[in-house]
């Protein structure tokens, strides 16, 4: 080559390219390396770029560039079988005649045509390698190797750019996804705001309810005292009902004061969740009866089956689960309630013969104020504080698979006699 006023201009029209053209790291090469083709004409010219721990090779062949990937490999040229210096030492391997090495790993026994290997360089790290081998009779003048050297860096600067590029492009992705993160957690923490003042308001009405409650179940008991035995039996009946019915308001009232508040430690005690399981059963036999629903019972005839928590508590779950089922079942049904044990849990099933959960349903049923219910039928917060409680307890509460109706598990923790 050895013209200055060609290189110059090569070099001039690869650099206005560079200025200009939007970056695209393929493109640019194939412009740079058209004007390394076009001033040495060599046989085999290519680029190398180191990427971790793989090469992505640029061959320029017939006026194009041919992205062949990444590659493992040690030589990013082929001509050396160990590792690269080019790549080790950010030094220039050159062979400018076919009979002269320097550096290079290969023997002067090995015949084969000039070449250079030039380190693309960015900073202080070492990209790639920018290769290039002559044909049989062509040689790498040493005047030439600086306008080679240049456009190498040019190289580099390309790289460069492109690397700097792409790690915008991460950092915006990055900031897309925190973004959309931050958007949730704001949904969320709005949604954490509607619930405490539900809360607030939920724990307030329970204390208002709390006053005129008291009054009701007082009055019944003074009348049940002062006056029962000079009234029939079915009104002390009645009156009996009255307060036990009461002091279950009175002790729901009371869930929901200390849902609202800070949870503190809950009470736990022994007991047998058998027991607790039937008589609840015995309770909501006749309407259950009444309103048509068969009742089946799988599980223990007797026997305890002990766990740590509040009785009380798991009988409001409990009775949560089948007033859910016998809303589901309008009409007839079946009420299936199985009772048992595995791997160290007292397993408690509720499943009924209903429609079921439809699936885009199954994951807010347990959210608070969730309900498909009328206004004035349902609040919604029967699952939710069903399912705060037998957490308490260290249990579960989930929705089960079932081929049929809708089918609740509440799981606990099994004692043993000392427990
Ligand atoms: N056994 C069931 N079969 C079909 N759907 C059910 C069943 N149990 C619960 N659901 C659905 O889950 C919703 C939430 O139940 P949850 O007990 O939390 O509230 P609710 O029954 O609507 O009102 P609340 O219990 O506060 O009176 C119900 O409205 C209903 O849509
Ligand atoms: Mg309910």
């Amino acid at each position: 080559m050895t013209n200055t006023q060609t290189a110059l201009g090569s070099l001039t029209k690869v650099v206005n390219l560079l200025s200009f053209v939007p970056l695209n790291l393929p493109e640019n090469l194939e412009f740079i390396l058209a004007e390394v083709d076009r001033l040495f004409q060599p046989e085999q010219l290519a680029v190398s770029l180191v990427r971790s721990q793989t090469r992505a090779v640029f061959s320029y062949r017939s006026h194009k560039i041919v992205h062949s990937g990444a590659e493992a490999g040690l030589c990013h040229c082929g001509n050396c079988s160990h590792d690269c210096p080019v790549l080790k030492d950010a030094l220039p391997v050159l062979k400018l005649t076919q009979d002269e090495t320097e550096g290079c790993a290969l023997t002067k026994a090995e015949r084969s045509p000039a070449h250079a290997c030039l380190p693309i360089v960015g900073g202080k790290e070492v990209l790639g390698i920018l290769s290039l081998t002559m044909p049989e009779s062509g040689n790498i003048k040493i005047d030439d190797l600086e306008i080679l050297l240049v456009l190498t860096n040019l190289v580099g600067i390309t790289v460069q750019r492109d690397q700097l590029l792409q790690s915008v492009e991460e950092e915006k992705r990055a900031l897309l996804e925190a973004n959309l993160h931050l958007g949730e957690l704001a949904g969320n923490l709005l949604r954490a705001e509607k619930l405490a003042t539900a809360g607030r308001m939920a724990a307030d009405i329970a204390h208002e309810i709390n006053n005129p409650l008291g009054i009701i179940s007082a009055r019944a008991e003074c009348i049940l005292l002062e006056q029962g035995e000079h009234l029939p039996e079915e009104i002390r009946e009645d009156l009996r009902v009255i307060i036990k019915q009461a002091r279950r308001v009175g002790q729901i009232s009371r869930t929901v004061l200390n849902m609202a508040r800070t949870p503190a430690a809950a009470e736990k005690e022994k007991f047998d969740v058998h027991a607790a399981i039937a008589e609840v059963l015995s309770l909501v036999k006749t309407t259950l009866s009444k309103r048509g629903i068969a009742l089946h019972y799988e599980g223990p005839a007797a026997g305890p089956l002990w766990t740590a928590g509040n009785t009380n508590h798991l009988q409001q779950v409990f009775l949560n689960l089948v007033w859910n089922a016998l809303d589901a079942m309008l009409g007839e049904g079946e009420l299936l309630i199985r009772l048992g044990r595995n791997a160290g849990k007292i397993i408690l099933q509720v499943q009924d013969s209903g429609p079921g959960i439809p699936p885009a349903s199954r994951a807010l049923i347990f959210e608070p104020f969730f309900t498909t219910k009328d206004a004035g039928r349902g609040t919604g917060l029967g699952l939710a504080i069903s399912r705060k409680l037998t957490e308490e307890m260290g249990g579960s509460l989930t929705l089960e698979n079932s081929s049929r109706g809708a089918c609740f598990q509440i799981e606990l923790a099994e004692i043993g006699q000392g427990g």
